[in-house]
């Protein structure tokens, strides 16, 4: 125990803190393997009388030597263990590793400890690379599902610009196609336009032609009727016959017609007498346009107008009753039925009634031109023309004694009457002014006023007709002889072409210079038997350079004299004089 106390002190003593020297002392007296067999043996033999024992132990050593000791060799073969009591290091361990040339080393592993050590080593290892590896892979795994990512990513935007790409492409496709289609659509309707205006125009073409050929055909018959006989045109201008081989015959229709169109219906009549073919030429619808019983008004009978009226029916245009004084009203009936008549002259019918005015404008809504002078028609009439005949532009009503202001009354509430272009009043003494200057009021477009032989027609009436007709380009004043010098201040315009007027013993040479100052246009001036005209309206009257016709006849102030001095000398071929009626008095122009 003592021992054990002993090497339990020398244990806890840091051996390899000794000096060297007892070190080397130790090993090699090999002294601490003695105390470890001896402590083995102790410890396993455990001895009855220990120091006895020990002393025999260290006799027997000192017999045998010190170098076969072992750490059991001082225990009994039966009780021999197999490891040593004292742990892996022993006594032996207590002097460090440096002690192996004198036995085993004894710091060197255990095989235990080497497979021991290298199973911890070899699971530490397994375990980090384990883990590395486990790491790597969720690295892997995560790269992976990150490339995936992006490459969805990446497919889906290629996926989108290419069919942007693509929609593009199609979409300028389609414009394209589309402005072609358009285009050909545009071409297809124009190309269909055509074809259809063509084949319409065919068709018109072919049905104009078929209704020429059934109207020659049934002019032809009516002319054949008409004649009472059986035979054919072609017959008719057979050369068996004989008939139609004369000149007037044989030229063409059209210069045919231009050389009947101058003969008066009479001569007319008369051709017409000659033969087949020309009685046909005679009625020819273009020589029935117009007709005028004026010029046989002598031989005229009811009966002979009211053929010829109904031969022209709606083919007539132009009509002249002119002088015809005793027509009974069917002819008047008969012009009412003629419905195309443009121009009638009645003047001078002296059977002319305000039934047969009615009668006519009634049945002739395009009537422009009307002469209704010298006639005995009354206000009613006047109303009938107002109501019916609206496009009347030329009216004449001179010398119709049976008019009264209620006449023009009516006249002026017509549709028509702002149309009126020329309106003849002449002789209308009957008239008062404030009727001529209400109907004048009404006509704005008027140009040709003529109010010859009223003697009694004011300055007054004159010049407000004149502020109410501002465009007229015609006056007629023939016998006006109270008018005034303002009077024509006020008629005195631009517009104003033509003025005649005469026996006026107030119209002084300032009339003249107002005409001369402001009517550059006027071209025609008749101022006969005007006395107190003297050599200075010849002055003024030179100022206007467009002057046709002057007539100054028995103006028996004027002067050769003054005719000379007059400014502007026209040469003669230009103006064409009026020659005075008295050829005593003549100091007119050249
Ligand atoms: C006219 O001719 C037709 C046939 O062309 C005939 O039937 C008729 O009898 C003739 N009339 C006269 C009056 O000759
Ligand atoms: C109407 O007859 C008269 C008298 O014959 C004539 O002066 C006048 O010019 C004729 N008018 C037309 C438009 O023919
Ligand atoms: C109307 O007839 C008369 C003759 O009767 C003629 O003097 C006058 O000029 C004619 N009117 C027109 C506007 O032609
Ligand atoms: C001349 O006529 C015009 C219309 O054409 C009118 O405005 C003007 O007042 C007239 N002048 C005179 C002096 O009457």
């Amino acid at each position: 125990l003592l021992l054990l106390l002993l090497w339990l002190f020398v244990a806890r003593m840091d051996l390899r803190q000794l000096d060297p020297e007892l070190r080397r002392y130790l090993r090699v007296t090999r002294l601490p393997e003695v105390y470890e067999a001896l402590l083995a043996g102790l410890a396993i033999m455990q001895p009855i009388n220990p120091c006895k024992w020990i002393a025999e132990k260290l006799f027997y050593l000192q017999e045998v030597g010190i170098s076969q000791i072992d750490w059991d060799s001082f225990i009994d073969e039966e009780m021999k263990p197999k490891e040593s009591p004292f742990a892996i290091k022993g006594v032996t361990g207590l002097f460090g590793g440096d002690m192996g040339q004198f036995g085993k080393d004894i710091d060197a592993p255990s095989p235990e400890m080497i497979s021991r050590a290298y199973q911890h080593y070899n699971r530490k290892s397994f375990r980090r690379h384990f883990d590395s590896w486990l790491q790597f892979h969720l690295y892997r795994r995560r790269r992976l599902v990150e490339k995936r990512r992006i490459l969805a990513k990446a497919d889906g935007h290629f996926f989108q610009t290419k069919v942007g790409q693509i929609f593009g492409t199609w979409l300028e496709w389609t414009r394209f196609r589309k402005g072609r289609q358009a285009m050909a659509y545009q071409i297809l309707q124009r190309v269909l336009h055509v074809s259809v205006v063509r084949v319409m125009f065919k068709a018109w073409h072919g049905v104009s032609l078929e209704a020429r050929k059934t109207r020659e055909y049934f002019e032809r018959e009516l002319r054949r009727l008409e004649r009472g006989d059986n035979v054919t045109e072609d017959e008719v201008l057979s050369k068996s016959t004989g008939e139609a081989r004369d000149d007037l015959s044989l030229v063409s229709e059209s210069l045919r017609q231009q050389i009947l169109r101058h003969l008066s219906l009479a001569d007319m009549s008369r051709a017409a007498c000659v033969c087949r073919a020309w009685k046909a030429h005679t009625q020819s619808s273009e020589l029935l346009h117009k007709l005028d019983f004026g010029q046989v008004r002598q031989h005229l009978t009811p009966l002979v107008a009211k053929k010829f009226l109904a031969q022209s029916g709606p083919m007539l245009g132009h009509l002249s009753l002119a002088g015809c004084r005793d027509l009974p009203l069917e002819v008047f009936q008969c012009i009412g039925a003629c419905r195309n008549l443009q121009d009638v002259n009645l003047s001078e019918c002296a059977s002319l009634t305000d039934d047969a005015v009615g009668q006519i404008v009634q049945g002739c809504p395009l009537l422009i031109y009307v002469n209704l002078s010298f006639t005995g028609i009354s206000d009613n009439s006047l109303r009938l023309v107002a109501k019916h005949a609206e496009n009347v532009r030329f009216l004449s009503l001179a010398s119709c004694q049976q008019l009264s202001d209620r006449g023009l009354q009516f006249l002026a509430q017509g549709q028509g009457v702002h149309k009126l272009e020329l309106l003849d009043l002449s002789e209308g003494v009957q008239f008062s002014s404030d009727a001529i200057v209400h109907l004048a009021s009404k006509c704005h477009k008027i140009k040709h006023l003529m109010f010859n032989d009223m003697y009694n027609m004011q300055s007054a009436c004159l010049m407000e007709v004149a502020s109410h007709c501002p465009s007229v380009e015609h006056y007629e004043l023939f016998g006006c002889s109270s008018l005034t010098d303002d009077s024509f201040r006020a008629i005195s315009n631009r517009s104003l072409r033509v003025l005649k007027l005469d026996k006026n013993d107030i119209i002084t040479d300032a009339a003249f210079g107002h005409l001369g100052r402001r009517c550059p246009e006027l071209h025609q001036l008749c101022v006969a038997d005007c006395v107190r005209v003297t050599d200075q309206a010849l002055k003024a009257i030179g100022q206007l350079r467009y002057i046709r016709v002057l007539n100054l006849a028995d103006c028996v102030r004027l002067s050769d004299a003054g005719a000379r001095a007059s400014p502007r000398r026209r040469s003669p071929s230009r103006c064409a004089s009026s020659t005075s009626p008295t050829p005593s008095a003549s100091p007119t122009t050249e």
